[in-house]
């Protein structure tokens, strides 16, 4: 079998696997009681200090949480809450939260307007080797053809570039631990600091 069969071949089998870890997840979305929302919004106060207000982060290697797909942003809540994925920042504050708190702060960030395309940083040249990179690594079998993200894997479109260099980057290192890991690890083990620069390069600033 030839790289590229075997590569889809393995995006096929992820996308099976994380259709169905979002059917069976305990906390599936839209259950939360409405008596629980002002209680998890009130919370909500908290996270726009660092992730901004509408959700698009202006403080540095802090992601955007808008538009992201609301399963993922579960899945993250859980993985901090659990330390599965390791954060001085988020861990305390997900040990805080309720999972009818994770459900209802997950779709309010989930259905906010999501970040703008980024201001140009770095020449054309290196936008044009991540565009590139990203094409052969078929990074869109499993973020969408719009890099919008579906289910556990994150929008990466127009999220900002120094926190997707520090994902990529901690991933590599084996230092982000989670659910989809072993999927991302494989991705960036190959690839060269420069090569993921051009990435985060290029995703923040899709178009
Ligand atoms: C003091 C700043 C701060 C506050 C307050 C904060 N966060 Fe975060 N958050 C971060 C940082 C920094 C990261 C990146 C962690 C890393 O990868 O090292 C992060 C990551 C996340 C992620 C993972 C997103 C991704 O793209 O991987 C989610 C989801 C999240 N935060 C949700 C929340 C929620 C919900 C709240 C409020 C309950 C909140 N955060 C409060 C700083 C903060
Ligand atoms: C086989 C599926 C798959 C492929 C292919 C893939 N990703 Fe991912 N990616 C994921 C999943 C799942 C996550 C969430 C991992 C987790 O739970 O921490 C993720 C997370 C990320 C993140 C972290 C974003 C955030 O908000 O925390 C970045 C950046 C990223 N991927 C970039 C890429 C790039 C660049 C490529 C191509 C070189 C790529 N991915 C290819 C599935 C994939």
């Amino acid at each position: 079998m030839g790289v590229i069969a075997r590569m889809r071949l393995r995006a096929t089998r992820w996308r099976i696997v994380l259709g169905l870890t979002s059917l069976t997840m305990g906390i599936s979305s839209g259950m939360a009681q409405a008596a629980d929302l002002p209680a998890a919004l009130a919370k909500a106060e908290t996270c726009i200090a660092c992730h901004g207000a509408t959700g698009v982060s202006q403080m540095p290697e802090t992601p955007s949480l808008a538009g992201q797909p609301e399963s993922f942003l579960q899945w993250q809540l859980v993985y901090f809450r659990s330390g599965t994925r390791k954060s001085a920042v988020m861990q305390p504050l997900a040990a805080g939260l309720t999972d009818d708190d994770v459900r209802v702060l997950s779709k309010h960030f989930a259905s906010m307007v999501p970040p703008p395309r980024a201001t140009a940083s770095g020449d054309q040249a290196m936008y044009t080797v991540g565009l590139k990179l990203a094409q052969q690594n078929r990074c869109a079998s499993c973020h969408k053809e719009d890099y919008s993200g579906a289910q556990a894997a994150p929008r990466t479109a127009n999220q900002r570039e120094d926190y997707l260099l520090k994902a990529l980057r901690d991933f590599k290192a084996g230092k982000r631990t989670g659910g989809g890991v072993a999927a991302m690890a494989d991705v960036v083990y190959p690839l060269a600091d420069d090569q993921l620069r051009a990435l985060a390069n290029f995703m923040a600033q899709y178009h």
